[in-house]
């Protein structure tokens, strides 16, 4: 059921007429110049019952075309706004009910983090003195977890460092898995501090059916894309797992530690293993965790295990990060402090995150400018009307329309963007101009990492990927 009272009870058909129905009042009291805030609520209904609509027969309303008798709804029908259902957001899944996409203040109380509010922004503004990432003015990084404890510190000279990391399942990495990367670049920058990415080549031969070898493989490929993100070798160690924790007597000493304070009832509650996972799976939470102290890196911080550490991620990684800050201080060590992203987006809709295991629903970083085009023409879900005269009457939804919320993520300029939301919500842009603009926004951007791939030699990768002292000072 909707918020959009009773409707969600309705048969198609019934559905349909309640749309033809509230769409001849919309014109009507368009036609009538009647008051805005009517207008707009009538449109926000009429917007409503479209999605419902959809989700109950898997097609877009037409007018004068009711839905067949006979009809059968497909299970992969776009579902409803506004619905109630908890949304799931894990390490493996994210999916909500809900058009917009997952409700994040909700999930900042379930997870018990903190809102990133805008005295937070202004205060990295100030300590940083640089103006905010376009992630924080629009509350794209919307959650933290002790953030502010992280600048108090940096302000009486004590830094930190930072930690993120990347699962290769694959070669390619698709445009979500960028957030992060292009969030920690620009925090390395403004900060002037080091930074280790971790790459799970280990978690991926234990969750999927790939083989060890497969998986080292596309972590040397991964760690390409992410040092085609533009960070200083001088201040950045990347390390596969399967190298690492064989050739780091420190980092595995703190594996132990962690395996030893965490139960496995406590694992089952936090990421759902069963008594049929293989134990590798079960243990594997410890070694996510290890990078978050500083002395898992001799190289770097000797045997310093006082350096707090910063994990910038998407929020379906906080469940590990969650165990971790449970631990840390029964093993003598600071808790690790997080911020945390929403989800780019899948283009079939923010019910689900982009993921790299349904090609049609990402955008890849080695797609062509052509693929690109055509993803987007072909996939982006639409806020918008059905017809030409309806969009320029009604106006489209920029809040479920995935073209728009690609632009919040990749389009800098702030005023650019207004302008683009209030024509679209008018009805002055068209989903196809919409459209254009984003593709013409993503391709050179795509363009460009790919060419910074290219110079990305053997050579560079390995000097990224080797164990050695980095450049910082505290
Ligand atoms: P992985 O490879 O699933 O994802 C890599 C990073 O990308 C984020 N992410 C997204 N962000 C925005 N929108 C999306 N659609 C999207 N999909 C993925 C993830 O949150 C993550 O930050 N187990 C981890 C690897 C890892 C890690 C870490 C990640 C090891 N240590 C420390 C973050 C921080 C994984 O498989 O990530």
């Amino acid at each position: 059921m909707t918020d959009c009272d009773g409707a969600g009870a309705q048969t198609p058909l019934q559905l349909y007429e309640s749309l033809t129905a509230q769409g001849d009042q919309v014109r009507v009291l368009k036609t009538a110049k009647a008051d805005k805030g009517e207008i707009e609520s009538a449109v926000q209904l009429l917007l409503k019952l479209k999605l419902e609509y959809k989700q109950a027969t898997g097609q877009d309303y037409k007018a004068g075309c009711p839905p067949p008798e006979n009809l059968t709804v497909p299970d992969n029908a776009p579902a409803a706004e506004g619905a109630t259902n908890e949304d799931e957001v894990n390490p493996w899944s994210v999916t909500t009910n809900n058009a917009k996409g997952v409700d994040y203040d909700k999930l900042i109380l379930r997870f018990g983090s903190s809102k990133i509010d805008k005295e937070l922004v202004d205060r990295i503004e100030k300590v940083s003195g640089q103006k905010p990432h376009r992630f924080l003015r629009r509350g794209i990084f919307f959650s933290h977890r002790d953030m502010h404890q992280v600048l108090d510190s940096y302000e009486k000279h004590k830094s930190f460092y930072l930690y993120t990391g990347r699962g290769p399942s694959s070669e390619a990495m698709h445009m979500g898995h960028l957030i992060p990367f292009i969030f920690t670049k620009w925090l390395q920058d403004v900060f002037d501090i080091p930074l280790v990415v971790q790459l799970t080549d280990d978690e991926k031969y234990l969750w999927k059916d790939l083989s060890v070898d497969e998986c080292h493989r596309f972590a040397v490929e991964n760690a390409k894309d992410i040092i085609a993100c533009g960070f200083d070798v001088n201040k950045t160690f990347i390390f596969s797992d399967l190298d690492y924790m064989g050739s780091s007597p420190q980092f595995y000493r703190n594996v132990v530690k962690i395996q030893k304070h965490v139960t496995f009832n406590q694992v089952k509650g936090i990421f759902g293993f069963t008594d049929s996972d293989c134990i590798g799976k079960i243990s594997f939470p410890a070694i996510q965790a290890a990078p978050s102290f500083s002395n898992s890196f001799p190289h770097i911080f000797g045997d310093r295990k006082d350096i707090q550490c910063l994990i910038p991620c998407a929020i379906d990684q906080d469940p590990y990060f969650r165990m971790t800050r449970d631990v840390a201080p029964r093993i003598g060590y600071p808790k690790p402090a997080l911020l945390h992203s929403t989800f780019f987006p899948a283009l079939q809709g923010a019910q689900t995150k982009m993921s790299a295991s349904d090609a049609n629903s990402s955008i890849f970083l080695t797609d062509t400018p052509k693929q690109i085009k055509n993803k987007i023409n072909k996939h982006a879900f639409s806020g918008g009307q059905d017809t030409v005269e309806e969009h320029r009457q009604l106006g489209g939804n920029a809040e479920v329309d995935v073209s728009f919320m690609y632009l919040t993520f990749f389009l800098e300029d702030d005023e650019q963007l207004e302008k683009i939301r209030q024509d679209y919500t008018s009805g002055a842009l068209l989903t196809g101009e919409l459209k254009k603009l984003l593709v013409e926004t993503l391709q050179p951007m795509i363009a460009t990492h790919q060419e910074r791939r290219k110079q990305v030699t053997e050579e560079l990768v390995k000097q990224f990927m080797t164990p050695r002292p980095l450049h910082f000072n505290f």
